[in-house]
């Protein structure tokens, strides 16, 4: 027996997640996947599920699949538990856009303000999973997927006492596959080396004959013919090439938030002129997907799924899941225990950081210190999520108050706090009590 559980498995993302995993079907025999949703959930569950049935009937294997909204039944006996889960859905999503955004604040999914109401009503939630985990598969491992993945990871790790977690995001994995692909080489032939945290992370790139290709790669990135994008979410890269060629180590897209604040707002305003918030246009995305998932005839993952931000995530997540099932000891970059990994953040913090994956989990390679001018924003940045997960945890206006005004993103002064309020306000039902 082989049991996967996926909390959140109404989730559109789902069918990548069984693609990954009938790819995988002879190295990762799983012979049960539980898709675990709650009551508002329900429909799409069904539909979604009903299309993955599908799928893994068309792959001929032999794995049942079970519609649940019955976490404890489907976590019983578990040897691996996804979390993909979005607490108060897309609408709340909305909100963490809208309320800053309608402030003259970036109005993100995971950064500024949108990103620490997302930590606040996620983390009493996965605390809860960590709980009936405890009781009901101790011996699994738990791969998240939900937002903000990294104060997510760090909170399972810290304050739920879980060290079988491994956090998961698609960015160094599109960035892997692309990059190469920039350079010229063969999948394989690049070793790529991420430091950080979750969305605020550098890399390098070394080959195979042991030249360091990162400038070369921050040229035909940030050069002025070329500006490539990672993910659908975000647009392109707009940084000062000039600046990118000093850090000598490649920024991640979500950088452009804070090396260039004033354009991405100029542009999500733009933009939310045109068609709402970036929420509001996944919803339709959404719409429509769910639209091909109910066709009885469909049973193979539909090439629009790719206009989604998260494209490859899961793909990742069923090779981290088969690399502890077979340690194999594979290369991917993760959240994880920092442990000394990078110096300059504590010990007992999550990072995000390129690891070898073996059936203990992430043993992450060393990177040691940063320079002040990559060290200052990591810095603060892991601060504010510190605050904001302990926020999260205690409920306590204070420490939330201390995170909404160290955020760079996040105007400074009474501003914080009336956006902090109107946020509260907004989302009070899936909140702890503050
Ligand atoms: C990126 C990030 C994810 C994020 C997604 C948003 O891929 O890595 O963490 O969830 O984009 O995509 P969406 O289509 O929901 O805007
Ligand atoms: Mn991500
Ligand atoms: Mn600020």
């Amino acid at each position: 027996k082989l049991k996967v559980v996926t909390i959140g498995g109404g989730s559109s993302y789902t069918p990548e997640l069984v693609e990954g995993f009938i790819q995988r079907y002879e190295e990762f025999p799983i012979s049960e996947l539980w898709l675990v949703d709650i009551e508002e959930g329900k429909e799409k569950l069904s539909i979604v599920g009903e299309m993955a049935k599908r799928m893994i009937k068309a792959a001929k294997i032999p794995c049942e699949v079970h519609l649940t909204l019955d976490r404890r039944a489907a976590l019983k006996d578990a040897d691996f538990v996804t979390t993909q889960l979005r607490v108060g859905l897309l609408d709340a999503r909305i909100l963490d856009e809208r309320i800053p955004l309608s402030h003259g604040m970036i109005g993100q999914e995971t950064n500024g303000a949108g990103g620490i109401f997302k930590a606040l009503r996620t983390i009493p939630v996965i605390l809860s999973i960590v709980e009936d985990m405890k009781e009901l598969c101790p011996d699994a491992w738990l791969i998240n997927f939900t937002n903000p993945a990294g104060m997510v990871t760090e909170a399972v790790l810290r304050y739920g006492k879980w060290d079988k977690v491994i956090g998961l995001c698609n960015i160094p994995v599109n960035a892997v596959v692309e990059e190469t692909e920039l350079l010229g080489e063969k999948s394989g032939d690049v070793f790529f080396h991420f430091s950080g945290i979750n969305h605020l992370h550098w890399h390098t790139a070394v080959d195979k004959k042991g030249n360091d290709r990162t400038d070369e790669l921050i040229r035909k990135m940030y050069g002025k013919d070329h500006n490539p994008s990672i993910v659908a979410n975000i647009k392109d890269n707009r940084l000062i090439y000039e600046q990118v060629a000093n850090l000598h180590m490649v920024p991640c897209p979500y950088h452009n938030y804070y090396y260039y604040t004033d354009k991405m707002l100029a542009e999500e305003l733009e933009d939310f002129k045109a068609h709402g918030t970036r929420a509001e246009k996944v919803k339709k995305i959404e719409a429509e997907l769910f639209e091909l998932y109910r066709n009885p005839e469909l049973d193979y993952k539909p090439k629009q799924l790719a206009e989604r931000g998260g494209a490859r995530y899961s793909d990742a997540a069923c090779e981290v899941i088969s690399s502890i099932y077979n340690d194999k000891q594979k290369i991917m970059t993760v959240s994880t225990l920092n442990n000394g990994t990078i110096t300059d953040l504590p010990d007992d913090c999550a990072v995000e950081v390129t690891s070898l994956i073996t059936a203990r989990g992430a043993v992450p390679f060393n990177f040691g210190s940063f320079e002040p001018k990559q060290r200052g924003l990591l810095q603060v940045m892991k601060a504010m999520e510190q605050l904001t997960i302990e926020a999260a945890v205690t409920g306590d206006r204070g420490t939330l108050l201390q995170a909404f005004m160290m955020n760079p993103l996040i105007t400074s002064g009474d501003i914080a706090q009336v956006v902090m309020e109107e946020m509260l306000e907004a989302h009070k039902k899936y909140l702890p009590i503050f």
